[in-house]
């Protein structure tokens, strides 16, 4: 985990960025709330590379250059925190991951990283291909029925239960599952809320809280007698639950048992509706491409109808890129970042404790990086150079997603084991459109009718 910094720039002033001037008190804050995903590219055509972005109590600045994002996430992240605006959403629980900073933050990651490399994820192999199988099973009602199944949805509750599985082992009855995909979704509202109106006068109420507490108070009992139990009662599996009650940081002690259960909570919230959300943008666009489907069809057929093993899925090259070409297109608004000092990008001043935000979305679809950037073609990450500071699904940098291994997983073998049993068909004439939420949706999610494949 390389940390190293480059220097700070010299003291000597340099102006703000250029951005458009915006409304008084109010900057520009109607339009960006409006169009979350579009505003931001359009601003960096307009102005460049780096723009100030006048919204209320925020010094805010636009950075749309792979080099930027390097600079920021990679090569200078130990001076780029994630700031009061993410520690806001955690309110008064213990931190956990994502929401840790500086050498707090080092140790927990240091500490889990083994716990999703790839030999303790071939450990979970089984269970996890195991709890899709049974999930994928729920689609046959649908095959027979003709009744059409919107997959947003299905997925939430498959990916929910998979990652139960692989962190308790034993099987939760789907109505337990659910009540975990609904609160956790409670749980994010509440949260994306506190987020979006950081800075704003506390005594400007924030929406959903009272869902969010409750829903908090459920889980984190919910998992305060899981540990107990787990506790009191050792299994030899190699789950989650264990890896964390097992962790040992370098002084050889162990995370205390509100911090299991905080990064139990932020493994259930940051890795499920990521992942169903990203695969459910890889089936509405293999939906909508032949192209695309028949060279997913081909990979999956050539296993011959059997259940992958851990390295034949590791090897699924065309699906992995369908997964990726999918997350391009659906790329979240942005990530944010405060320097803890002042900096200099681009010959432009960032202003120590500003905001600085990159856009996945944007970057994502910048020609100058992407060649026919509206189209879905996954081919292009077989085939052409990538930069991979253009394409950050999962973040870049020591701060990247640690569940990047496992989300892969859990995305090949669903869309292994569903390829391999149905056809799925979109509408005539539909297009995923963006839905904002703590992971992006697609907007009235995709009624798909199942055919079972001959
Ligand atoms: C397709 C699925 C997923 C996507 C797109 C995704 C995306 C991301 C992104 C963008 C970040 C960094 C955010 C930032 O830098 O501001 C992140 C961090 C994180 N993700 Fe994921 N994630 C996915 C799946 C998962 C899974 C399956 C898990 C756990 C089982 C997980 C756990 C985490 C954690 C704990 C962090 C914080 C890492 C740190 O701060 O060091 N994610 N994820």
């Amino acid at each position: 985990m390389s940390t190293a910094t480059v220097p700070p720039p010299t003291s000597r002033r340099r102006p703000l960025p250029p951005g458009p001037r915006g409304l008084p008190g109010i900057g520009v804050a109607p339009r960006f709330a409006r169009d979350l995903y579009g505003y931001l590219p359009s601003l960096a055509r307009e102005y460049g590379d780096v723009v100030h972005v006048p919204l209320p109590g925020v010094t805010m600045i636009l950075v749309s250059h792979p080099d930027h994002v390097n600079h920021i996430m990679n090569r200078n992240m130990a001076r780029y925190w994630k700031g009061a605006r993410n520690a806001e959403i955690v309110n008064d629980e213990p931190l956990s991951m994502p929401v840790r900073e500086g050498e707090d933050w080092k140790r927990v990651r240091r500490a889990l990283n083994p716990k999703f490399n790839d030999g303790a994820l071939s450990a979970l192999y089984d269970v996890i291909a195991d709890e899709i199988e049974l999930g994928v099973e729920r689609f046959e009602a649908h095959a027979v029925s003709g009744e059409p199944l919107d997959i947003q949805p299905e997925l939430n509750v498959l990916v929910m239960s998979v990652l139960l599985r692989a962190m308790f082992t034993t099987r939760l009855p789907r109505a337990d599952v659910e009540r975990y995909v609904a609160t956790l979704t409670d749980y994010g509202f509440a949260m994306g809320w506190r987020m979006a109106m950081h800075g704003m006068p506390g005594v400007i109420p924030r929406p959903r809280q009272r869902a969010g507490r409750a829903a908090a108070n459920w889980f984190m009992d919910h998992l305060d007698r899981t540990i107990a139990e787990r506790r009191a009662h050792p299994v030899a599996s190699a789950d989650l639950l264990s890896s964390l009650l097992d962790a040992r940081f370098e002084d050889g002690s162990t995370l205390p048992h509100d911090e299991v259960r905080s990064e139990l909570a932020t493994i259930l919230f940051a890795g499920f509706e990521t992942t169903a959300s990203a695969l459910t943008w890889t089936f509405a666009q293999l939906g909508c491409s032949p192209e695309a489907r028949a060279g997913a069809y081909a990979e999956v057929d050539a296993l011959g109808g059997c259940r992958p093993d851990f390295e034949q899925v590791s090897a699924l090259r065309y699906l992995r890129a369908c997964f990726d070409e999918a997350q391009r297109l659906q790329g979240g608004p942005f990530y944010n970042r405060s320097p803890l000092e002042d900096d200099e990008i681009g010959g432009y001043l960032i202003p120590k404790d500003c905001t600085v935000v990159v856009s996945p979305y944007g970057l994502h679809r910048d020609p100058r990086f992407w060649r026919e950037p509206e189209r879905y073609d996954p081919g292009r990450f077989l085939h052409d150079e990538i930069d991979k500071y253009a394409f950050i699904p999962f973040n870049v940098g020591p701060r990247r997603c640690i569940g990047m291994r496992l989300a892969y997983l859990e995305a090949m073998v669903t869309l292994t084991t569903i390829l391999q049993r149905y056809e799925l068909r979109v509408p005539d004439g539909f297009a995923p459109e963006h839905q904002f939420h703590m992971a992006t949706g697609i907007k009235g999610g995709v009624p798909v009718t199942v055919a079972r494949r001959a």
